[in-house]
């Protein structure tokens, strides 16, 4: 896939990054692509749409909307799925790392976080709001920098990770429903659409020694792979485990 990104006005030292990471074309303004610069931010949408037709992350927001939550690893599904401890000590790769909330989430829980996107706009659009973030000097930024690593690319083609959970979150084939999606879950229906590797994606996550393997699943769903050793239920989500 080639993408085409729109130079950002002003200085954006990671924008050059940026494009070498997912091998995009670069533009000048005002030729009508679908990524693009507004005030300082990547948005996916069409260009000169109106604001509510853009969509951006924002993993700031994402990080403050868990404040002031106390999470029990002991009670929350993914935390106890994942084994994550609340130390720092566990490892997690996330290998669909999408908008990041999970990656965020697992953070929140304590975790190590090494996430992987494929998608050149998806990882884009993370990567321009992970290097917001880090701008920061908060607390926040301080955490990413320490505990979390993201790469672009797909996670099935690493041959070796020193992890001690692999989790997998793959876009499930969706039922035609009346009512429209949230903005967010129409882009990755629209750029993603369906992850129909993604029982591969578990094989290759089975096959490389790693403790712990988490999918996570609607809750209606069959198994990606044959039966996990433990399912773990949440409202709607399902985490099933692979020992
Ligand atoms: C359902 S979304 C993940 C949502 C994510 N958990 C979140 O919190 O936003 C699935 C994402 O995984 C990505 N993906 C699927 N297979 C992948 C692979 N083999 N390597 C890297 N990314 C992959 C897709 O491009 C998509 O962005």
């Amino acid at each position: 896939m080639t993408t085409k990104i729109l130079r950002p006005l002003g200085d954006h030292t990671y924008f050059d990054e940026l494009c070498h990471l997912i091998g995009a074309d670069i533009v000048d303004l005002g030729h009508g692509e679908m990524l693009h610069f507004v005030d300082g931010v990547l948005f996916y949408g069409p260009i000169g749409g109106r604001k509510a037709d853009l969509v951006s992350f924002d993993l700031c927001k994402e990080w403050n909307s868990h404040q002031g939550k106390n999470y029990s690893l002991k009670k929350e599904p993914l935390a106890r799925a994942l084994g994550v401890k609340g130390d720092g000590s566990i490892t997690v790769v996330d290998a669909t790392c999408g908008t990041g909330k999970d990656s965020i989430l697992l953070l929140k829980f304590g975790a190590r976080v090494i996430a992987h996107e494929r998608n050149p706009i998806i990882g884009a659009l993370f990567f321009d709001a992970l290097k917001r973030a880090e701008k920061n000097n908060d607390k926040f930024s301080e955490l990413l920098k320490d505990r979390f690593q993201f790469s672009f690319g797909d996670s099935s083609l690493e041959s070796c990770l020193e992890c001690d959970a692999i989790y997998i979150d793959p876009m499930y084939p969706h039922k035609k429903k009346k009512a429209l999606p949230r903005k967010e879950m129409q882009i990755f229906r629209a750029v993603v659409g369906s992850d129909l590797d993604s029982a591969k994606l578990l094989d290759w996550a089975r096959g490389l020694g790693v403790k712990r393997i988490v999918v996570k699943r609607p809750n209606h769903a069959e198994h990606l792979g044959d039966a996990p050793s433990h399912s773990y239920h949440g409202k709607s989500t399902r985490y099933d485990l692979y020992l």
